[in-house]
């Protein structure tokens, strides 16, 4: 039980990673408030229904909790496109929740955390930030601005309890991985050439990130702040 009571906000945990991560850190003994647009989370957690690029509603619900032991940034979207087919209104809605959802959530975290000198913030970038990728212009971008913020949050705060670290997914079996393989002309084709990019020669499993997120995210890790961690099948390493 690495959680026992410690009180944890997962975003975007209605779905994929942060529905995994949020059933991994339940069992491992925390209080999960369950952030998503959509509804539906673990049974066992509080949900709280709201766009992650809402203020006002992330300012409420951490002054409702108090409290707040560890943050998990894992709403995310992507449009894929490349940048020459990328419209303003797609650029803005990429930004808006890849970023500046993650830049709310963990400015409005910091105060309780401040306050009781600990806390530990773990972002979801991807490994698309630092190897690049084609046809998600905005996407790739938003990833890459995710962990210069994890960096700076990490430096700004580590004399003062607080942890940031990211994690660096690589292609993971979810509804977002689904849908962004239909949007290819050949879905099969792109599906393989995907996972022929992973040496371990497979897509990961939500599972898979989320244990790595409950290392961050819990005093396991206590001496480990500003990293990128890549869970990637070793994409990274090729
Ligand atoms: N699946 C992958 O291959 C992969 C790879 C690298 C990184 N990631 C990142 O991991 C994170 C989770 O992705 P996933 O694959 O589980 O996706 P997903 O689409 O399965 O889940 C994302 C969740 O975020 C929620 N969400 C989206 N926009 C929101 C908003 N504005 N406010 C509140 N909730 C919102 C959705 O409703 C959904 O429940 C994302 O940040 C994604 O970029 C995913």
């Amino acid at each position: 039980m690495r959680m026992k009571g410690k009180t944890v906000i997962v975003t975007g945990a209605s779905s994929g990673i942060g529905w995994a991560t949020a059933s991994l850190l339940l069992a491992e003994g925390a209080s999960v408030l369950a952030v998503d647009m959509q509804p539906g989370a673990p049974e066992g957690c509080q949900l709280l229904i709201a766009d992650v690029t809402d203020e006002a509603a992330a300012e409420k619900a951490v002054d409702s909790l108090g409290h707040v032991d560890a943050l998990v940034t894992a709403a995310g979207i992507s449009r894929g496109r490349p940048l020459g087919d990328t419209t303003v209104e797609d650029w803005n809605a990429v930004m808006a929740t890849n970023v500046t959802g993650t830049f709310i959530w963990i400015r409005a975290c910091l105060k309780p955390m401040l306050t009781a000198g600990k806390g530990s913030i773990v972002t979801i970038a991807s490994q698309l930030a630092r190897a690049g990728g084609r046809n998600n212009a905005a996407y790739v971008t938003s990833k890459g601005a995710v962990v210069a913020m994890t960096k700076t949050v990490a430096l700004d705060y580590a004399t003062r309890g607080i942890r940031c670290n990211a994690v660096l997914p690589g292609a993971i079996e979810t509804p977002m991985l689904a849908r962004s393989m239909a949007r290819a002309v050949d879905p099969d084709a792109a599906r393989r050439a995907s996972i022929g990019r992973h040496p371990m020669g497979r897509f990961g499993r939500p599972e898979e990130v989320a244990r790595s997120i409950l290392h961050l995210a819990s005093d396991d890790s206590e001496f480990v702040t500003g990293i990128e961690l890549p869970v990637d099948g070793g994409w990274l390493a090729g």
